[in-house]
């Protein structure tokens, strides 16, 4: 259970005891979760990744560069990374899933030596350099979430629409599936799980659904738990019931917010002088974090607002590249889904 471990110390049971009192809804697409237009059946075909020009424009890749892509997928942004540091440019493409190491393995074996693939976990992300001798570099990326492949495949267990069993682990090998807390977490804990992570207003009542199903027998198939959760709370406009649901088991299951906390601070420590730091988030807990964190380590005062004086010492490390966050245009979004929710935020190392 340590996925829900780690959710619990960022305050997942000290949720509102009024789901629905304080947080204000984020348009959440289906997309997020399901329906994007990338259900290929070959999961090595050429795709164009989320806001490529931006994150070009933002990384900057040059000659010689050193890179580091933490959430390689399909190896779309990898690749053309390395691409643009060409002839002598290098990249560590890393991914927690392994499905996603091989497929990325042979994405990126026409750029040779350039390209190191390994299986890891982001929120490891200084260690997993500095066992291949790599100190500094020029440029990270993260494009967080989930990969097109892993919500096609139905045995991933990532689709409300698609049956398959509750699993949702990025890593296979990790040690708590949806299955497991959807059948072992209490009524209260759950709702407050799918309030905190799914931003869900009517999480009780689906808390109270699934416990009621467990006396059955317990919930274990994707589209079970899809149903009882329609059944809960209705359908109300083109978005699935079940969307936020299966964001808040997603995140809880892959520690994914704990995840991106460690990273940033790593990928500051990582990055050379004009190194880039850039972050694709696809929703807004995921963004909230990345926005404050760029903005407290771009301020010369992280004292509380009430103290008159100065006492923290904290220096910058990083200034913005752009203003805000890059959302992608029209055109992207016609042609790709997924784009409709992802924010670029880009910070350079100082
Ligand atoms: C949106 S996809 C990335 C797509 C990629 N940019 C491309 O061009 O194909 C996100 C990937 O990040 C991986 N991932 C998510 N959280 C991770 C973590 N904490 N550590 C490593 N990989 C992670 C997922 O397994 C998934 O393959």
């Amino acid at each position: 259970m340590r996925a829900f471990d780690h959710a619990q110390t960022i305050g997942l049971l000290e949720a509102p005891a009024e789901p629905g009192a304080e947080l204000a809804p984020v348009a959440l697409p289906a997309s997020a979760v399901i329906g994007m237009r990338d259900c290929e059946q070959d999961q090595d075909q050429v795709h164009t990744p989320v806001l490529l020009e931006a994150v070009l424009a933002g990384l900057d890749p040059r000659v010689g560069g050193r890179y580091i892509d933490g959430t390689a997928g399909r190896g779309g942004h990898a690749a053309a990374i390395l691409s643009r540091s060409d002839p002598s440019g290098e990249l560590l493409a890393l991914d927690a899933d392994p499905v996603a190491v091989s497929m990325v393995r042979r994405r990126l074996a026409p750029f040779g030596n350039r390209a190191t693939v390994a299986q890891a976990n982001f929120r490891d992300l200084l260690g997993v350099a500095r066992d291949r001798g790599w100190d500094g570099v020029d440029g990270i990326l993260l494009d967080l979430g989930l990969s097109s492949p892993q919500l096609a495949t139905p045995a991933r267990g990532f689709s409300f629409a698609i049956e398959g069993p509750l699993d949702m682990r990025f890593d296979p090998a990790g040690p708590t599936t949806a299955a497991d807390l959807v059948n072992t977490l209490g009524e209260e804990e759950l709702a407050n799980l799918f309030y905190t992570y799914g931003e869900e207003h009517r999480s009780r009542r689906v808390a109270r659904a699934i416990v009621e199903a467990r006396q059955r027998g317990p919930v274990t198939t994707t589209t079970q738990l899809a149903s009882l959760t329609e059944r809960a709370i209705g359908r109300h406009g083109p978005t699935h019931p079940a969307t936020r649901i299966f964001q808040a088991l997603r995140i809880a299951v892959n520690a994914e917010l704990d995840a991106l906390a460690a990273v940033l601070p790593q990928a500051v420590a990582l990055l050379r002088p004009g190194g880039r730091l850039a972050v694709i988030a696809f929703h807004s807990l995921e963004d909230r974090l990345v926005k404050k964190y760029f903005q407290q380590e771009m301020t010369t005062c992280i004292c509380p607002g009430s103290q008159p004086v100065c006492t923290c010492a904290h220096r910058p490390t990083l200034r913005a590249v752009s203003r805000g966050a890059t959302m992608a245009g029209d055109d992207e979004v016609r042609t790709n889904r997924r784009a409709r929710s992802a924010r670029l935020r880009v910070a350079e190392r100082l």
